[in-house]
């Protein structure tokens, strides 16, 4: 790649989450639900998420846990059926100043100042985001144009240098998406989010769809482009594993509720909730000893009726009576001195995620098992 050194991931430096620094965007209590003919499925419950400046934060959550509903909504880009039900969005970039805006409150207008500039999205499908009759060079010349004033040539600099910047020959610029390969056209999305200097770039499963090694090479990249810009991410995936390279605090959500929030760290040695642990152990790790792998056992709860208490219980390997009845507030993990928090009231017997054999019956379905309280939250 020109212009920016390709360096390993998962050399990160700890940013943003300090104490005291105000998060560039903070979502809080954040509903969304989706009205449809069987009723209102909700897809987003109470989320709670900072991010500061400069902070690679990873969502994760298998499909269907609400990630992209999540991202989508805090920018107010759902569509009807989708409706917001309550929450605030607060983003406090520095060229809005530190009491910030309520993205919840703009109208189209402020909205349209706000995306690309401010807030920018890169979504799991270039091919599906990126206009098929326009070429490159059109389509990331309307982001200059809506935004920047500049002279022909500072456009022409600019986009060259975009281009330089993601590793792309200059001369792609005259192409149209379908003559450029996957790997290509999510660069090119990834430069034209990076177009107008933007404080948020939110990637949905940006890679998702690429192969294992070009894959790695976006990642590498977008590591080094974060690290030179310090532009804040809000990382989207459903790949537990590939965060804990990239993150430096890690959200994960079920059902559309956040279940646990740490850093990546805390999130791969010593995980709080079942259900991450069962993400970590459904992925293969890149540079971790062979081992087996395991799947979370049934399906993600049906959204249009999601029971009381705790919507993991059905899965859940630990689940027992009370977890019916607990509310799902997150809860600081006993002994983090960071923000590490959980909603499971529950501490693993063993925070390595061997379960004692006689936790589970030969059907694998959960028997009660004797478990110590997280936090001070009692069932
Ligand atoms: N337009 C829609 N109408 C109804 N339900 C939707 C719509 N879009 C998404 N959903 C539902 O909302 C839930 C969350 O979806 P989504 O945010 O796409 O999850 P993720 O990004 O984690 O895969 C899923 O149950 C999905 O079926
Ligand atoms: S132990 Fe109970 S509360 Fe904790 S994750 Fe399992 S079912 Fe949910
Ligand atoms: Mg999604």
């Amino acid at each position: 790649m020109t212009g920016v050194a390709p360096t390993p991931i998962g050399e990160r430096v700890e940013i943003g989450a300090a104490p005291g620094v105000q998060p560039v965007l903070e979502i809080r209590d954040l509903s969304i639900a989706y009205a449809t003919v069987a009723g209102d499925l909700k897809a987003v419950s109470h989320v709670d998420l900072k991010l500061a400046p400069g902070e690679v934060v990873g969502l994760a959550g298998e499909s269907g846990s609400g990630k992209s509903t999540l991202a989508l909504g805090a920018c107010r880009l759902l569509r009807p059926p989708a409706i917001i039900i309550g929450g605030d969005v607060i983003y406090r970039g520095r060229r809005i100043g530190p009491d910030g805006v309520n993205i919840l409150e703009q109208n189209a207008k402020q909205l349209r100042e706000l995306r690309w500039r401010e807030i920018a999205i890169v979504f799991q499908s270039a091919m599906n985001a990126l206009n098929p009759v326009l070429r490159v060079r059109d389509q990331m010349g309307d982001v200059l144009d809506a935004h920047l004033k500049l002279s022909r040539e500072q456009r022409r600099d600019r986009l060259a240098s975009l281009l330089d910047l993601v590793g792309i020959p200059r001369e792609r610029l005259k192409s149209y998406p379908h003559e450029l390969s996957g790997g290509m056209r999510q660069r090119v999305m990834i430069a034209m989010a990076l177009a107008v200097d933007p404080e948020v770039v939110i990637m949905d499963e940006p890679t998702t769809a690429l192969d294992v090694v070009v894959q790695r090479e976006i990642l590498a990249e977008i590591a080094e482009l974060q690290k030179e810009l310090q532009f804040a991410v809000l990382f989207i995936t459903h790949d537990l594993s590939l965060l804990l390279e990239v993150a430096d605090r890690i959200a994960i959500l079920y059902g559309g509720r956040l279940l646990e929030l740490g850093n990546s760290e805390e999130i791969h040695h010593r995980t709080a909730h079942p259900y991450t642990r069962g993400l970590l152990d459904s992925f293969p790790s890149v540079h971790g000893p062979r081992r087996s792998l395991a799947g979370i056992p049934g399906s993600p709860p049906d959204l249009r009726s999601i029971p009381p208490g705790c919507p993991f219980q059905p899965r859940c390997r630990f689940s027992r009576v009370e977890c019916a009845a607990i509310d799902m507030a997150l809860l600081p993990v006993p002994g983090s001195t960071t923000n590490h928090t959980t909603a499971c009231p529950f501490e693993m017997p063993d925070a390595s995620g061997v379960v004692a054999s006689s936790a589970l019956t030969a059907e694998g379905t959960a028997v009660p098992t004797e478990l110590s309280v997280n936090g001070d939250r009692k069932s």
